[in-house]
């Protein structure tokens, strides 16, 4: 029997990876122009720090992790948890007060696969720590929404604020009892979450939920002032930066570390799977993980789904791999040179496509055009003998000759600016 790859966990195959190096690209670039720094965590950690930051009674602690149970470590669900344990076990804060950090890598959670949702899944993943300030909220907003932006990808943007711990607990309790009185009606897991975990049962997307949780009070009217005034703020600064936003007091987000902003990036292309991004404040997290009392917000985003949606644009703005250049050696005699030159020509910077096969000219050149090569390098044995070879345009086919004098270094270096003038 052959062995495939296990259920949930997939393979990034070449034509996949460049997607995703030109969005893990995209991200760095965006996300440096914002002053963040790149942060690596190991993939597993202790499994009481997920159980504190996200909460014993969410779903990805209840029924999502790969817990190692006989070590009491777990895979990673998502990068926040880890980014605090890092930022409080390193005292990052004793250097710089406010840390602006980011991280892209695999996180894993034991979900039912389907389109766009994995047991191994990618993040990137944006984190400011230290800032209270409303202004940083849309500041980081702003970032995620001008990645998509660059991407060609459209969003929509809903906010909500989850208050604080005290104007949540009385809200919760109104809440509770709002939930008592219809739990009838109610699934299964939202009349457990009613004692367990009542704010979820708001973004609960069973449709019948939906409609008994209507007319739940809103949290949003339940803030005190000071939640009241920072979420404001947040309006106001992100209005200023041109964001758009549509207020959506239901979302709640399945980790229970948020506090005061909440935000997703949503879209409709992707079926169920409509989060792209999201985040939220933390405000109390890293001081409930024995580190100074200070605030948070961040966020995370999908690579598989921002993959799937990028795949959805027009062939023309899709990136590809592209070799610079491809040498069709023909006739035995070329072979040896040949691969010097590509040799030198890669020593020069420049991306070399060759092939030892001794295949005629059109074979080669099919294999120039499937590797998206810019020009090929024609050598035949004629071409060798007379010391000219045939360079041709792989997008206008026009073809020039090129001397093959001078030793192999002298001509790849020749070659080299060649190309990159004719590049530009
Ligand atoms: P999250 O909402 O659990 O938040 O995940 C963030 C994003 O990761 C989702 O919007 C989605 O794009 C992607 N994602 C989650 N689960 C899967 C899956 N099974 N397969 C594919 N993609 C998935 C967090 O993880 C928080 N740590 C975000 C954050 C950072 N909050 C503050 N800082």
């Amino acid at each position: 029997m052959k062995i495939q790859a296990i259920n949930g966990f997939k393979d990034i195959l070449p034509d996949t990876a460049v997607r995703w190096r030109h969005i893990e690209q995209r991200a760095r670039d965006i996300f440096e122009r914002f002053g963040m720094r790149e942060i690596r965590t190991p993939i597993m950690e202790k499994t009481e720090l997920f159980v504190r930051s996200i909460g014993e009674a969410t779903d990805v602690v209840e029924k999502e992790m790969y817990t190692f149970i006989d070590k009491g470590i777990t895979m990673r669900p998502e990068a926040t948890a880890s980014i605090m344990r890092a930022f409080i076990e390193h005292g990052l804060h004793v250097q710089q007060p406010i840390q602006r950090l980011y991280a892209i890598g695999p996180m894993f959670r034991h979900e039912r696969p389907q389109k766009g949702r994995l047991r191994q899944f990618h993040q990137l993943d944006a984190e400011i720590i230290g800032a209270v300030e409303p202004r940083v909220d849309a500041e980081l907003i702003a970032m995620g929404q001008m990645l998509l932006d660059e991407l060609g990808l459209s969003v929509s943007l809903e906010l909500n604020s989850l208050g604080c711990p005290i104007c949540r607990p009385p809200f919760k309790q109104r809440l509770v009892a709002f939930l008592e009185q219809t739990s009838e009606g109610l699934c299964e897991d939202c009349k457990r979450r009613t004692q367990t975990n009542p704010l979820r049962v708001l973004d609960c997307k069973k449709p019948t939920c939906r409609a008994l949780v209507k007319d739940a009070p809103s949290l949003l009217d339940a803030l005190c002032p000071d939640c009241d005034r920072h979420f404001q703020e947040v309006q106001g600064a992100l209005q200023g930066l041109e964001i758009p936003f549509r207020l959506n007091p239901f979302m709640v987000r399945g980790l229970d570390y948020y506090t005061r902003t909440t935000f997703e990036f949503l879209t409709t292309d992707l079926g169920a799977q409509a989060a792209v991004g999201a985040g939220g404040r933390y405000d109390g997290l890293i001081e409930e993980l024995g580190g100074p009392p200070l605030s948070g917000i961040g966020f995370a985003m999908g690579l598989e789904r921002i993959a799937l949606l990028l795949e959805q644009r027009p062939e023309g703005e899709q990136p590809t791999d592209t070799t610079d250049i491809f040498i069709a050696a023909l006739g035995q005699a070329t072979l040896a040179p040949c691969s010097q030159l590509a040799h030198g020509l890669r020593k020069q910077g420049i991306r070399v496509g060759i092939d030892y096969s001794g295949r005629g000219l059109k074979a080669l050149l099919k294999q120039a055009a499937r590797i998206n090569a810019r020009f090929t390098l024609i050598v035949g044995d004629d071409e060798w003998a007379s010391q000219q070879g045939i360079l041709r345009n792989m997008t206008t086919q026009e073809q020039q000759p090129v001397a093959l004098v001078g030793t192999t270094d002298e001509l790849s270096r020749r070659l080299a600016e060649h190309l990159q003038v004719l590049r530009h």
